[in-house]
């Protein structure tokens, strides 16, 4: 893990703290700035793949089993997960989909016109839901910023009603030692310049693939989401190891 005080140097500015408060406000604050390049950066960074990754999630919502239910999308963004859910044939429930960085909500806005997608302001940690009302939940590639993991997805448990499903997508470090290299060569040297050109920040896209690099592995978020009361819990890697989708049943 490269410390924040060397990330400083190379970059020319300053990278995440690692937990806490001042976490929290670093990842607001990168969100916030990022927010007009982000979808771009997302597609282009991603070659497209994040499309997929976003479908295969909603696939193992189950939202079938309540159509017409509430759905929370945490750490929504511009909403794409979101939209992948209430543009489902068959789906005649609505999207809460919420996220702290209002930039990011705001970006979003044109694409959530005339869909069943109502956004919120909010911070993951403390959502600002009852207990139990939810049929379902996503996050996309958001557990990874919470400045404490193990209590945003136990609020994420907190929110839903037994029996709901919580799916989270999230990056993950390839398995295969070959995979492995070509994708940290990519994540440490291809996706920070192309990152840095495209968004004009200096170092958002040096925090994100260090933000990856210490995020726990499948199975230890799996065990995180057992002591946090979910049950069912599974994981399954997606693209040879780039992505897992992690679920389990509140
Ligand atoms: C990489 S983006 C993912 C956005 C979207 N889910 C997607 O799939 O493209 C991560 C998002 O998580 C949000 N986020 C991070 N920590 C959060 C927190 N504690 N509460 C709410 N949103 C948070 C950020 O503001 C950002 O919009």
């Amino acid at each position: 893990m490269q410390s924040a005080s060397r990330a400083a140097t190379t970059e020319g500015s300053e990278a995440a703290p690692k937990e806490g408060a001042d976490r929290a406000h670093q990842v607001q604050r990168i969100f916030s700035e990022i927010a007009p390049r982000y979808d771009l950066l997302n597609h282009v960074l991603s070659l497209n793949i994040d499309k997929r990754w976003r479908k295969a999630a909603i696939a193992r919502l189950d939202w079938e089993r309540a159509p017409e239910g509430t759905y929370l999308d945490a750490c929504a963004g511009t909403f794409d997960l979101a939209l992948e859910l209430a543009k489902k044939d068959g789906f005649g429930g609505r999207v809460v989909a919420s996220d702290f960085a209002h930039p990011m909500l705001v970006q979003g806005a044109p694409k959530i016109e005339a869909r069943a997608v109502s956004p919120v302001c909010g911070d993951s940690l403390r959502l600002p839901f009852a207990n139990g009302i939810f049929a379902g939940a996503t996050v996309g590639f958001g557990v990874r910023n919470l400045a404490d993991v193990r209590a945003g997805i136990g609020e994420l448990h907190r929110v839903l009603s037994p029996g709901a499903r919580l799916v989270v997508l999230e990056f993950t470090v390839p398995p295969n030692p070959v995979v492995r290299a070509g994708y940290l060569l990519y994540f440490n040297r291809i996706l920070p310049v192309v990152g840095r050109l495209v968004s004009g920040h200096p170092w958002a896209y040096t925090y994100l693939p260090e933000s990856v690099k210490e995020f726990p592995g499948p199975k230890e978020l799996g065990e995180i989401f057992e002591a946090s009361g979910f049950k069912d819990v599974g994981w399954k890697l997606l693209s040879g190891g780039i992505a897992a989708l992690h679920w389990g049943v509140a």
